[in-house]
Parts: structure tokens; sequence; C-alpha cells
């Protein structure tokens, strides 16, 4: 198995990237750090924390950032709500969060481990790049970032930037300039990881306690119409989780990719070229394409199994 760590901030999409890499049989989810992003770092710790305990997975959990390394701290709350998954009740939990600061237990678990460990963000990467900074020396004990964010086409949060890079794009900046294999899991490819109508019915005849949560986290998702008036869900967060437990399904292309720090209408672009005219060194894998039918079995899978 893989051995990863999931530092997100759940997050209605989170929740279903963490059911999804806590399910998987070739994933071995080590801890979940969270970071302030869609909700304060409290309220998504207090989520992962329920949730994990909902899933029956008992793995450490620990707090991060509270804010981004030097902007204001912009949360998600127009999508993901007031308690970050738009005041859906999880059940209460006796379990508490580690004592371990999310940096200093991605350090504990990267030195004891034998494998190399891979680091799934699908928050800010505000945790990644302070781990970065604090202990330089365990980079090469990672063997990678599969990040969910940026977008070489467009942003979500802005025209030109994604939410999770444009709340901290200092941050992405460290983690794009670390050497550190990455993969970017941006709107280019979670575009193309939607659900359709049917799926979404397939998921609500599962009829077990999880598939009638997550049925509540589908139904607060944005949905969008295609030309033809087909509803569709794009699922962002489970797409660098699944780029992991199934790397042959995701279709990359290696870029350099700079974040912008300065610009006053592209704060937090991923600026990529395709062409070859400006061939600097790769520093991403950034995927555009995947196997959808796949990985919305997987989903499913996800689910019929917890
Ligand atoms: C990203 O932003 C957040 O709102 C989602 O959880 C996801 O990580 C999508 O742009
Ligand atoms: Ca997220």
């Amino acid at each position: 198995k893989i051995p990863v760590i999931i530092d997100c901030d759940p997050g209605l999409d989170d929740i279903i990237g963490l059911l999804m890499a806590c399910s998987s049989n070739r994933l071995d989810v080590r801890a979940v750090t969270v970071v302030a992003g869609n909700q304060t770092v409290e309220k998504v710790g207090e989520n992962a924390l329920r949730f994990l305990e909902l899933i029956g997975m008992d793995i450490p959990v620990s707090l991060g950032f509270s804010k981004p390394l030097v902007r204001e701290l912009v949360i998600g709350s127009d999508i993901h709500g007031e308690n970050g998954i738009c005041n859906i009740e999880l059940p209460k939990t006796n379990k508490t969060i580690s004592s371990l600061h999310a940096i200093d237990l991605m350090k504990k678990i990267v030195e004891e481990s034998e494998k190399k460990i891979t680091l799934i963000p699908t928050g800010p990467l505000t945790n990644i790049a302070m781990f970065i900074l604090r202990y330089p020396e365990l980079k090469d004990k990672i063997e990678k970032i599969s990040l969910m964010g940026g977008g070489i086409n467009g942003g979500n949060r802005t025209k030109a930037a994604e939410f999770n890079i444009y709340v901290d794009p200092e941050a992405a900046d460290i983690v794009f300039k670390s050497g550190i294999p990455i993969t970017m899991c941006g709107l280019d490819v979670t575009k193309r990881a939607y659900l359709l109508r049917e799926d979404i019915y397939r998921i609500k005849d599962i009829e077990n306690n999880i598939s009638r949560f997550m049925m509540g986290i589908i139904g607060k998702l944005p949905k969008f119409k295609d030309k033809n008036g087909n509803i569709y869900c794009p699922l962002h967060d489970p797409v660098a989780v699944y780029a992991v437990s199934n790397p042959d399904m995701i279709h990359t292309k290696a870029l350099h990719v700079d974040i912008e720090l300065k610009g006053e209408f592209t704060r937090g672009a991923t600026v990529a070229n395709m062409g070859s005219r400006f061939n600097k060194k790769t520093n991403a894998d950034v995927a555009f394409g995947i196997n959808r039918e796949d990985f919305v079995e997987n989903i499913i899978k996800s689910i019929v199994n917890s």
C-alpha cells in the first residue's frame, strides 16, 4: 500500500476525497491534517475528526495553520457554509485532535515510515509549505505531492485563480519551487471528474448510512448544466486522491508552472505554457484527462464498502 497523509479543509468535496482515500485498498492513510480554507481550521478539524469516526477510521487528526503565510484568510463559506459542510450535522465524537501541530505530525510520520510518504493536499498549501520550510531535510522522504489546486485555463475563485491557490499563493509558490515531484490536479482535470444525475441516483440506491450522508453532501455541491440541459456535478478534491490510487487513469503533461504573486487581477494564477518555446525545466505533472467512468465507479465502491 502507498502510505499517504491527507492535508485538507473539509469541505464538501474534501469529505468525498477522505472517504475515497480511507476505503482504497491501495492507500494507507497514516494521518489527516487540516488547514484553514473552506472554513476556519478549528471547524474543518472538527469535521475531519467526526467524519473519520463515522466511517470507523482510527487515524490521527491534527490542526495546522489558521491563516495563510502572508495574506488575510479568505474562507469558502459561500460554497461550504458556516460549518464547512453546509451545516450538515455530523455525529459528535469523543475522539480528540492530536496534540501535535500538523507539520510536526507530518514530520513524525515521515521519519517513522520505512517507505517514502505521498502528501495529498486538498486545501490551501500553507501546511505543506511550512513543512518544507521547517524541515527541508525531510524533502527527500516525500515520494510526491498530489494536490488539488490551480488551473492552466482559468480559475473559479477569480477569472484567473482557483480557490486553494488563490487563498495562499505564497505557500503554493514554495511548494511548486520545492523540487518535490508534483501532480497538479487542477480545474483542467476536475471539470472532467463529474457526477451525472444517474450516478447520483446510484449512490442514493446504495441506502446505507454513508450513502445517506453522502447524498446530503452531494446535494449541497455546486451543479451545472451542459448545453443539452444535463446536470453535472464536478468533484474536485477526490481527483487528487484518485491520481495516487489510480495513476494510470489520469492523463498528465509535464509543465513548468509559476504562481502569480503580484498580479492585480491574477493573484494565485497557475501560469504555464503548453508550447515548447518556453522550455524552462518542468516542475509539475499537470493533469488534464481522467477516466471519468472508472473514477465514478471508485466513488460508488467506496460508499458501498464503507
Ligand atoms: C477547491 O476549493 C475548495 O472550495 C474545494 O474544497 C476544493 O478543494 C476547488 O477549487
Ligand atoms: Ca478542499
